[in-house]
């Protein structure tokens, strides 16, 4: 009789500051992301966009308008004219009851003043957002990450696009890679697909919404991690967990910090 396989150990999940501790303080700023660390996120989240000169910043959308007080695309402006933008403020009016008065006026960092703040032992979980719509943002990003002698070997990259994901492990096949998916019913996934995405990946990020145990099995048995997103309740991590996720992103890494010593 097989025995039931070992699920992996609570202790041992990853614990993804998720835009930074992004319940908590305006996401993708340095507060952010510091925040993330003091609660015990073992990596910070980073999603990445590109200035119309080419810098990488980290921002999750495409635009300025919901996290600044800018407008229109990212892609159109300057790295001069972002940094004029208060990117905190959105924060406080939105949720009153974490708004603090040092948010107001936070600036949009680059990676670079990310890595410069943060330091290079930090573990770094960069996403490639819109790789369509900023050529050459790949090579940057391993330029920035070269630069400031980021350990590789806790760094990883993530992409919804398996061709940033491509380019990425064909610039570096010693990086890191995690392959985003977005399912819409519930999750299946093939032996085909896995296989293919385990030629220039070391795991998947699906969107916990349409999990289950099977799929979260399936994928840990074929020796890829499995870090869903975005999980922030404490009864949800959990149920994760019994299911045997590697890891997962989270507003509220002190949610799942303290449920792990829970477990
Ligand atoms: O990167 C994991 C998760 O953040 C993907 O969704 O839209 O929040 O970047 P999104
Ligand atoms: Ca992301």
């Amino acid at each position: 009789v097989n025995a039931a396989p070992e699920k992996h150990k609570p202790q041992k999940v990853t614990n993804v500051a998720h835009r930074g501790a992004s319940a908590y303080a305006p996401e993708h700023t340095i507060a952010s992301y510091k925040l993330g660390d003091k609660m015990h996120g073992d990596y910070i989240e980073i999603d990445l966009q590109m200035t119309k000169d080419g810098t990488l910043i980290a921002m999750h959308d495409e635009t300025l308008d919901r996290t600044t007080n800018g407008t229109g695309l990212v892609k159109d402006h300057t790295l001069q004219e972002i940094k004029q933008l208060d990117a905190g403020s959105w924060f406080n009016e939105k949720y009153p009851e974490y708004a603090k008065e040092e948010y107001e006026g936070l600036k949009v960092p680059t990676l670079e003043e990310v890595f410069k703040k943060l330091g290079k032992n930090k573990k770094y979980y960069i996403e490639t957002k819109s790789p369509d719509v900023y050529p050459g943002m790949e090579e940057e990003l391993l330029r920035i990450i070269n630069k400031y002698k980021i350990n590789k070997k806790t760094l990883l990259l993530q992409s919804f696009s398996p061709d940033s994901l491509l380019k990425l492990h064909s610039l570096d096949p010693t990086l890191k890679l995690v392959q985003l998916i977005s399912y819409k019913e519930t999750a299946t996934i093939t032996d085909e697909e896995i296989d293919y995405i385990k030629s220039y990946a070391v795991g998947i990020g699906p969107n916990h919404t349409y999990l289950n145990e099977v799929y979260v099995q399936k994928v840990v048995q074929n020796g890829l991690d499995i870090h869903p997103y975005t999980v922030n309740t404490k009864e949800r991590m959990k149920t994760l967990i019994d299911w045997g996720v590697t890891g997962m992103f989270t507003n509220h890494p002190d949610i799942l910090h303290q449920l792990k010593k829970e477990l």
